[in-house]
């Protein structure tokens, strides 16, 4: 038995930032942000929430699904900037649709996100608990931003975007693998400080922190992770790189698709990439481009994708998946 993706669905924010925007309020260019990241506009939220994002995501990938919300026996949000500190955004999302009976929490891993609830719901189905799940990685990561810090603020974008998957009986199609790490030891390259302790009794500065990056580190970090796990997984399966159709990578950094690409010997073309116009949109990179991918008919049923997300903890996450929608 294999799980299987039968729906997927996203979400972006109205308002576009072009890198002539970011340049009106922090010293950069247009030129620096493409030249270094291959970004050229993100989305931003400005009346959506990660909440309504979620949802509106979600709701399209069951629809595409064709199940109910009711069905979902397992719901898993992937996110760092959820609406609320509790409830988890996965409960905000199961009230929202209705549903009543879903095992329902939210996961913490950064970019990694979407591909790392693939790996739990992947084992959950696998375990007979589950028949049909959500799993959808969502981010505002615009409020998290220090709008003044021109190495962190150009790079990311808004969204949510996510899977449903099911068992499949045909052993041929669907995830054929998957992977899920964490890196621990990296952890502090790529940080956001939880809120002080606010208690009377507490000593230190009362502040809230931003989200925090040393982008070398997390650049070497993904260059050297990224084939790694992509070469072990495929060889577990007896499989090589020229047996993959797509590379569904988290958009990072066109430069990081660049490596990878020729460390495994392999065309930039089977790389799919939108970060030109949507950025890094972390936990929702990976199912947002194969979303996109989806809708305009450029995935072929019976292809053979990579899916790999990677980020804060440090995480990282690798999948191949035969499509068969
Ligand atoms: N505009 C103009 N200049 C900028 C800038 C910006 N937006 N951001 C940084 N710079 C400057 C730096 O201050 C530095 O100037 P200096 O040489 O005078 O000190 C110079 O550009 C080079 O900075 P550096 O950090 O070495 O650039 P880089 O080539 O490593 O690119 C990142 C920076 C962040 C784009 C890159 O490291 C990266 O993408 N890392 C991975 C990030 C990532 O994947 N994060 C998400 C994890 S999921």
């Amino acid at each position: 038995m294999k799980t299987s993706i039968i729906g997927v669905g996203s979400s972006l924010p109205e308002k576009i930032v072009t890198n002539d925007d970011l340049a009106k309020i922090v010293d950069t260019s247009d030129e620096w942000i493409r030249q270094r990241t291959g970004i050229v506009t993100r989305h931003i939220a400005t009346k959506e929430t990660t909440s309504s994002m979620i949802e509106d995501a979600a709701r399209k990938a069951i629809a595409d699904a064709g199940i109910r919300a009711e069905e979902l026996d397992l719901i898993i949000v992937a996110t760092v900037s959820g609406d609320y500190r509790f409830p988890s955004a996965a409960c905000i999302l199961q009230a929202a649709l209705g549903n009543d009976r879903a095992n329902t929490f939210d996961i913490v891993v950064g970019c990694a996100g979407c591909v790392y609830g693939l790996n739990i719901a992947d084992s959950f189905i696998k375990s007979g608990k589950v028949r049909y799940a959500l799993v959808i990685g969502a981010e505002t990561i615009s409020k998290l931003t220090d709008w003044e810090d021109r190495s962190t603020c150009v790079l990311f974008g808004d969204g949510a975007a996510g899977f449903v998957v099911a068992a499949s009986e045909d052993d041929s199609v669907g995830i054929q693998g998957i992977l899920a790490r964490g890196n621990g030891r990296d952890g502090m390259s790529l940080t956001m400080k939880e809120r002080e302790n606010m208690s009377p009794w507490a000593d230190g500065e009362k502040v809230w922190d931003y989200l925090h990056m040393d982008g070398q580190a997390v650049f070497k970090f993904a260059c050297r992770k990224v084939p790694e796990s992509i070469n072990e997984l495929l060889d577990s399966l007896g499989l090589t790189a020229d047996d993959i159709d797509k590379f569904f990578l988290h958009q990072a950094n066109y430069r990081i698709i660049e490596t990878v690409a020729k460390m495994m010997k392999q065309p930039l073309e089977k790389f799919p990439t939108n970060m030109d116009r949507v950025g890094n949109i972390s936990a929702a990179s990976v199912p947002c481009l194969m979303d996109e991918y989806y809708h305009k008919g450029l995935l072929k049923k019976g292809e053979r994708h990579v899916l790999c997300g990677f980020g804060a903890g440090l995480t990282y996450a690798t999948a191949v998946v035969v499509w068969d929608k």
